[in-house]
C-alpha cells in the first residue's frame, strides 16, 4: 500500500517484525553492500531450507539478506520449496532495490507495538493532517508472521486507533468479531473483494473511522 500511493510530507512506518524493521534499516544503511550481497549469495536448496527453519546469521546484512530470500524465492511465498517461475526473483529484488531507497530514504522507521506506537509521535497539533493505515495480520487467518493476531489484539488496535484521534483505514477480512466491532464502534466498513489462496476464500474489506468515496482499492 505505501509503495503505491503518493508519499505524504511525513511518512511514519511501524512494523513490530524485527526482520522487516532490519531490512529496511539495512537497505538504508549499508546499501551497496547489501545490492553486493544480494548478487553474490548463490540461490542454494540447503540454505535456503535452514534459513526457512529458522536458522540465523551473524550480522544484520547476512539476516536482511536472510529475510528476503525466504520472503521472495519459496512457492507460495512459504520457505519449503524454490519456486522456479519465469521471473528469476534475485534479478526482480535488484531491479528495485535503488528505487526502493529513493523512496524510503526520507521516511521515519519504528519497530515497536501498535500499543506504543502513537505515543512516540508528535502529531497532536497536526491531527486534521493525519492519516494512519493498518494492515494488520488477518485475524483468524493461518499467516506467515512472526507475530499473529487475537480478538484482544484487534480490539486494542481498535481501542488505539480510536483514541489517536487521527483520521485511519484498517486492512481486514470479514471475520465476525471485527465486523461485530465495526459495527459497536459505528465504524465504516467498505468491501473490497474475494480473495483466494489455496488454503481460504474470503472478504477483504476496509474499516475506516470517516465516509468513504471510495468504490475500491485494486
Ligand atoms: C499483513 S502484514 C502487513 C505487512 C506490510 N504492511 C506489508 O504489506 O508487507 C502484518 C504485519 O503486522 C505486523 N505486526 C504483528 N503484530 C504487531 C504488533 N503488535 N505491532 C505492530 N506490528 C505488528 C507483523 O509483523 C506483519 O508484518
Amino acid at each position: 500500500m505505501f509503495f503505491n500511493k503518493p508519499k505524504a510530507k511525513y511518512n511514519f512506518l511501524n512494523d513490530f517484525d524485527n526482520d522487516v524493521y532490519n531490512l529496511f534499516r539495512q537497505l538504508l544503511d549499508n546499501r551497496d553492500e547489501l545490492i553486493k550481497l544480494i548478487e553474490f549469495t548463490p540461490i542454494v536448496e540447503y540454505q535456503f531450507k535452514e534459513w526457512g527453519k529458522g536458522k540465523r546469521e551473524d550480522s544484520n546484512l547476512l539476516n536482511a539478506v536472510r529475510f528476503l530470500f525466504i520472503s521472495n524465492f519459496g512457492l507460495y511465498g512459504k520457505p519449503n520449496t524454490l519456486r522456479i517461475g519465469c521471473v528469476n526473483p534475485k534479478k526482480q529484488i535488484l531491479s528495485v532495490i535503488d528505487k526502493t531507497f529513493d523512496f524510503i530514504k526520507d521516511c521515519y522507521f519504528f519497530n515497536t507495538d501498535f500499543r506504543k506506537f502513537f505515543n512516540k509521535c508528535d502529531y497532536k497539533s497536526n491531527l486534521d493532517k493525519c492519516f494512519c493505515y493498518c494492515d494488520p495480520p488477518y485475524l483468524g487467518t493461518d499467516n506467515n508472521y512472526s507475530n499473529s493476531f487475537t480478538n484482544e489484539d484487534s480490539n486494542d488496535l481498535f481501542n488505539t486507533l480510536e483514541d489517536s484521534g487521527v483520521k485511519w483505514a484498517m486492512s481486514e477480512f470479514d471475520h465476525p468479531f471485527i465486523l461485530d466491532q465495526a459495527n459497536q464502534r459505528k465504524l465504516n466498513v467498505i468491501y473490497i473483494g474475494e480473495r483466494q489462496n489455496i488454503n481460504n476464500r474470503r472478504v477483504e474489506i476496509l474499516v475506516t473511522n470517516y465516509e468513504n468515496r471510495q468504490k475500491s482499492l485494486f
